[in-house]
């Protein structure tokens, strides 16, 4: 997703726990795009470093226009096996990171009139086995991404979520399907999964003027595979 904005002109700063890796990244994605991508250590539980991260960003840039919020913890754990401290530290990276997010760049994207993208997931449509922290922390970020957008479209903001279905070569499909690698594929009507460019071209859709009158939406990108009922 960031690649994608860089390509269209943006510089970036991304977040993470881990320095090494985002460091590595940030210096990839700078050679990519010809754009500046810097890195900045953060956990989303943590606002005094999403704090630092803001300022580091001010400092650098001058503002902030666009913020994903994509941190997400994720594991398969039936309800039986999950511990409670299991189930609070996904809804703390997920919905409270989110919240935290919100909070440290507030200030910053009402300043630029900009808009909020918020990464969640289709699984809590249904019931999705082995999956009840995530749906509870994602049906959460949906609903504050609903709420931000009435509460800031007064102040030019925009929020909107994409929900991304089964995509190729990521944690969700390689480690996280309940199914698994190719036996999910009968479930998409498109007969393929999502490319990871099928979530990045919908990123810069959203943060584009094109789609300056879409506001509060949690478009999912999953080539109809949740509306697609299949006899088991
Ligand atoms: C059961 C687990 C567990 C597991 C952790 N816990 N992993 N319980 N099964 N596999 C429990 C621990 O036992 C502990 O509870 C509590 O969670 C906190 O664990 P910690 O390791 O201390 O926390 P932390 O270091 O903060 O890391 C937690 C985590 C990490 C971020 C959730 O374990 C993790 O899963 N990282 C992967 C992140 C990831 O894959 N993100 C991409 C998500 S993609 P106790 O009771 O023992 O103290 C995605 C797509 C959705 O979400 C679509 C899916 C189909």
């Amino acid at each position: 997703m960031t690649e994608a904005v860089m390509r269209h002109g943006a510089d970036a700063v991304i977040l993470g726990r881990k320095l090494d890796r985002l460091t590595q990244t940030a210096e990839e994605l700078s050679r990519l795009t010809g754009r500046t991508c810097l890195a900045a250590q953060a956990d989303v539980r943590n606002p005094k470093q999403l704090q630092d991260a803001v300022a580091k960003t001010v400092e650098k840039f001058g503002g902030i226009d666009f913020v994903i919020c994509g941190a997400a913890g994720n594991f398969l754990a039936p309800i039986s096996g999950l511990s409670e401290n299991g189930f609070k530290t996904v809804i703390e990276i997920d919905t409270l990171g989110t919240y935290n997010t919100i909070k440290a760049t507030l200030p910053q994207v009402r300043a630029s009139k900009g808009a909020y993208i918020h990464v969640s997931a289709t699984l809590h449509y249904k019931g999705t086995p082995y999956q009840v922290h995530v749906s509870a922390a994602k049906a959460a970020v949906d609903a504050t991404s609903n709420v931000l957008a009435v509460e800031e479209g007064p102040h030019g903001v925009r929020s909107n979520v994409i929900a991304p279905g089964p995509i190729a070569g990521t944690e969700g499909v390689d480690r996280l399907s309940p199914k698994g690698g190719d036996n999910a594929l009968g479930d998409m009507p498109a007969g393929r999964y999502g490319d990871v460019k099928d979530i990045a071209n919908t990123t810069v859709f959203l943060f584009s003027g094109a789609a300056s009158f879409i506001s509060g939406q949690v478009i999912a990108v999953d080539g109809a595979s949740e509306h697609l009922r299949t006899t088991q």
